[in-house]
């Protein structure tokens, strides 16, 4: 293993953040996990484990070890009357294992097109779009305790994936080395095009996971900025679930909010359209804004800090809660 001292991170991070860390080190197979271990051990120090760097902002330098997660590989592990189950290393890049698995004829994960990051933060944060979730076809993963060295596998039930959370954001991040992640994808496939916006830019073919996945990209490229070109990680913020009473207070004076029922009748509402209202789309300070295409994502347009870009996060926050009283809560990880 090898360990590079006052690294640049601008490049591992989608926002293009200029940070730097003491440390860094890459992990591409079982010594260097074995290495990871050692140092842990030897070194009192501050340890952060990065995957494709596309769901954080660092805003400061990080004064101790950065591990990327390098691990490659990707196979069909099974196969029964009814599903097929595929495994990727935790390195392997998200949408290149998509197109993978859709390339093989196998259906499921074509609406989790173009999501940047790697197949092993994909559970983390329980990745979702177009009305699918990693959730509807995970199997199984493996990960390393980075404490103790124990390897463990972890079922759906002991993953308790909600909306854009797990067991891991809440109680294991940079403690477990996630290594592998199994999918279990039907072998009848049900696409789900009803989102808006998928079925036009289907226009009238025939639903297959390629076609699907075609769709979902050309939708992304419209609706979100690329972070090849300009920084960003996404959306900032998860969308709100209010209680009704609260949505049903909102609508008064506000008729045309978005509102989604959830299964516990709570009601999820739109973060980009509370954003929008308070006239933050296109504002930028410096070199950090936010999108013009969409109002829920921070944009980077060169040199901005994560200090710059989490002001306009806090300031987002402040107006959002002083004009609708609802406190919004930032997705990416925010490091420092
Ligand atoms: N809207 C606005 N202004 C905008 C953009 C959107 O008012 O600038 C409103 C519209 O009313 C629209 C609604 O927001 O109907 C929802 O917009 P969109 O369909 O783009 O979805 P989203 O809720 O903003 C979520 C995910 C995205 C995912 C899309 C599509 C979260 C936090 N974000 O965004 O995920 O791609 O749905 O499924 O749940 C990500 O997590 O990084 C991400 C991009």
């Amino acid at each position: 293993m090898e360990i590079q001292q006052n690294a640049s991170l601008k490049g591992l991070n989608t926002f293009g953040v200029n940070a730097r860390a003491d440390y860094l080190t890459e992990i591409h197979n079982h010594d260097d996990i074995e290495a990871l271990l050692e140092w842990k051990v030897q070194h009192d120090l501050p340890f952060l484990l990065l995957g494709g760097g596309s769901n954080l902002l660092f805003k400061n330098d990080y004064k101790g070890l950065v591990a990327r997660v390098c691990l490659e590989g990707k196979d069909i592990a099974a196969e029964d009357d009814n599903k097929v189950y595929v495994s990727a290393a935790g390195g392997e890049n998200w949408h290149n294992f998509v197109r993978w698995t859709v390339e093989n004829g196998y259906a499921g994960l074509e609406n989790l097109s173009l999501i940047p990051g790697t197949v092993g933060a994909a559970p983390i944060q329980n990745i979702g779009a177009y009305g699918v979730e990693l959730a509807d076809h995970f199997h199984s993963l493996q990960a390393v305790n980075l404490e103790t060295s124990e390897v463990l596998e972890f079922d759906l039930e002991h993953c308790q994936f909600a909306y854009r959370d797990s067991f891991f954001k809440s109680h294991t991040l940079d403690k477990l080395l996630i290594t592998s992640v199994t999918f279990a994808l039907p072998k009848k496939a049900e696409w789900k095009i009803d989102y808006a916006g998928v079925r036009e830019v289907l226009e009238g073919k025939e639903p297959t996971a390629q076609s699907i996945s075609d769709a979902i990209v050309a939708l992304r490229q419209s609706k979100l900025p690329d972070p090849a070109t300009i920084g960003n990680a996404g959306s900032f913020f998860k969308n709100p679930v209010l209680a009704v009473e609260k949505w049903e207070d909102l609508k008064v004076n506000n008729p045309d909010i978005p509102g989604w029922k959830q299964p516990d009748g709570q009601i999820k509402t739109s973060a980009a359209w509370l954003i929008d209202q308070c006239g933050w789309k296109g504002y930028r300070k410096g070199d950090a804004g936010v999108s013009q295409k969409h109002a829920l994502v921070l944009v980077n347009y060169g040199n901005a800090s994560g200090v710059e870009l989490w002001q306009v996060a806090e300031d987002i926050i402040d107006k959002v809660e002083g004009q609708f009283g609802i406190e919004l809560e930032a997705e990416p990880r925010v490091i420092g």
